[in-house]
C-alpha cells in the first residue's frame, strides 16, 4: 500500500489523515505549526477512542490506525509518498510555494493533490514543472463522516492520474464524483440558491427565518433549513464562499451575496460557534416559532427548489459534471433528500421552466434566467433520466 502524505493538520487535514489511515495506509501528517500538529494528534486519539466506546471499531484497530499516522515537522518527510494531499490555508501563493517545494521532495510518480474549496486547480498545478500529476481532491467536513469526494482534474492533469486517484479515494469507502475545474466545483456551486434564495425570500419580507427553515425541512425534506445550516457552517465562512464564487463567476448576478448575511457576519453573529446567528443559542435564548401555513410553505419550497434545479441543470449544460455525478454530489455531499435533476423529472421540466420564467417576469433580474438546458428539454419533451 502506498504511503500517504497530508499537509496541514487542521480540520480537513487531520480528517483526511484519519480516512487514509483507516483504509490501511501509512500516513505522514505535516504542519508548519507544531502546536496545531500536537492538537491534531490529540484530537485524532480522542476521536478514535470515541469510536471504540461506541463499538464501531475494537481497541486494537483503533491503536493500529493511530500508529499508522506519523506527525512530521519537516516537509522532507513527504519523500516516498504515493500521494500527497495538501489541506493548508486557502491562499494561492502559499499553496503554490508548497507544491513547488513538494515537486523537489517527492518522486516523479507521486500524485500531488489539493483539497482547495475555491481556488483553481490549474493555478496551483502551474507552480510545478510537471503539472500533469496535480489534481483536486475535495473532501467535505468532517472528512471521516462525509461520504463525498469531488475529484477535479486541472486542464494539465494526465488522464491516468485522474483515474488512479479516483480509484484510490474510492477504495477509502468514499463516493467520488468527477468535476470540472470551475468555481465551486459541483456542490459549492449548485448549493448557492439554498442559501441565496432563502435569504432573498427573507429580505423581501415573505417569511421569517424560522418559517423558511420549517418549510425547507418539513415540506421539502431537507435535513436542515437554510438558516439553521448557515448558523452551523458559520455566517462568516458561508458569506466568504458566496463572495468568492460571485467574484469567480465575473459577478454573475445569480451568485450575488446577501446584505442580511453580510451584516450578520460583520456583527459577529456567525451562528452556533459565536452563540448567536440567525437564532439565539445563548442559554435561555428562545427559538422563534414558525408560521406553519402550508400555502406559504409550498411557495417558499417551490422558489428555492426551482432555483436549485436551475443551477444543477446549468452545471450540466456547461459540462461541469455528468447528471449522475451532479445528483450524487448533492445527496452525498450535502445530504439533499433527492438528486436535483431527478427531482426536476418528477416535477416536470416544463413546470420548472414556467416557474423560473414567472420569477424572471416578475423581477426582471438576470438571477432568475432559466438555463438553456431546461428550456431545450422542455421543448423536446425530454427528461434527465
Ligand atoms: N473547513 C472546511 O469545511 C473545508 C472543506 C473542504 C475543503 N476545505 C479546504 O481545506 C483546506 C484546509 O482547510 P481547514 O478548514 O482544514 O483549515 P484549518 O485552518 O483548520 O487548517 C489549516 C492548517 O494548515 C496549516 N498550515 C498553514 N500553512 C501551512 C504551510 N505552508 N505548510 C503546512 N501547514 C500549513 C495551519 O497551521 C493549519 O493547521 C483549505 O484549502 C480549505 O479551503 C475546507
Amino acid at each position: 500500500m502506498i504511503k500517504v502524505g497530508v499537509i496541514g493538520s487542521g480540520s480537513m487535514g487531520s480528517g483526511i489523515a484519519q480516512v487514509a489511515a483507516t483504509a490501511g495506509h501509512e500516513v505522514v501528517l505535516f504542519d508548519t505549526n507544531q502546536d496545531a500538529l500536537e492538537k491534531a494528534m490529540n484530537k485524532l486519539q480522542k476521536i478514535l477512542a470515541r469510536l471504540v466506546e461506541k463499538g464501531r471499531i475494537d481497541a486494537s484497530t483503533s491503536t493500529e490506525i493511530f500508529d499508522r499516522i506519523t506527525p512530521a515537522s519537516n516537509l522532507n518527510e513527504m519523500q516516498g509518498s504515493g500521494i500527497v494531499i495538501e489541506a493548508i490555508i486557502e491562499n494561492l501563493e502559499i499553496k503554490k510555494s508548497v507544491f513547488s517545494r513538494l515537486e523537489e521532495i517527492c518522486g516523479d510518480d507521486c500524485v500531488l493533490a489539493t483539497n482547495t474549496s475555491s481556488l483553481s486547480v490549474a493555478a496551483i498545478a502551474a507552480a510545478c514543472k510537471n503539472p500533469n500529476r496535480v489534481i483536486g481532491v475535495h473532501f467535505f467536513n468532517p472528512a471521516p463522516l462525509m461520504p463525498l469526494v469531488e475529484i477535479i482534474p486541472a486542464i494539465q492533469t494526465e488522464e491516468a492520474i485522474t483515474s488512479a486517484t479516483r480509484e484510490l479515494v474510492g477504495s477509502w469507502k468514499k463516493v467520488t464524483v468527477l468535476a470540472k475545474d470551475t468555481p465551486g466545483f459541483i456542490v459549492n456551486r449548485v448549493a448557492r440558491p439554498f442559501y441565496g434564495e432563502a435569504l432573498r425570500i427573507y429580505e423581501e419580507g415573505i417569511a421569517d427565518f424560522a418559517t423558511i427553515d420549517w418549510a425547507m425541512k418539513e415540506i421539502a425534506g431537507f435535513r436542515m433549513g437554510p438558516f439553521t445550516l448557515m448558523d452551523f457552517i458559520g455566517n462568516d465562512i458561508n458569506y466568504t464562499v458566496t463572495e468568492t464564487v460571485f467574484a469567480a463567476f465575473y459577478y454573475d448576478q445569480r451568485y450575488k451575496p446577501s446584505f442580511t448575511q453580510k451584516r450578520h457576519s460583520e456583527a459577529g453573529w456567525y451562528g452556533r460557534k459565536s452563540g448567536r446567528g440567525y437564532y439565539d443559542y445563548a442559554e435561555g435564548g428562545e427559538m422563534p416559532i414558525a408560521n406553519e401555513n402550508k400555502e406559504l410553505g409550498d411557495q417558499i419550497v417551490w422558489r428555492v427548489l426551482v432555483m436549485l434545479i436551475n443551477e444543477a441543470a446549468d452545471a450540466l449544460f456547461l459540462n461541469v459534471a455528468s447528471k449522475e455525478d451532479i445528483d450524487l454530489a448533492m445527496t452525498k455531499g450535502v445530504n439533499y433528500p433527492k438528486g436535483l435533476l431527478a427531482w426536476a423529472d418528477e416535477i416536470g421540466i416544463q413546470k420548472c421552466v414556467d416557474g423560473l420564467d414567472d420569477l424572471y417576469n416578475e423581477y426582471l433580474e438576470d438571477r432568475y434566467r432559466c438555463s438553456p438546458m431546461l428550456r431545450r428539454m422542455a421543448k423536446s419533451g425530454n427528461t434527465f433520466y
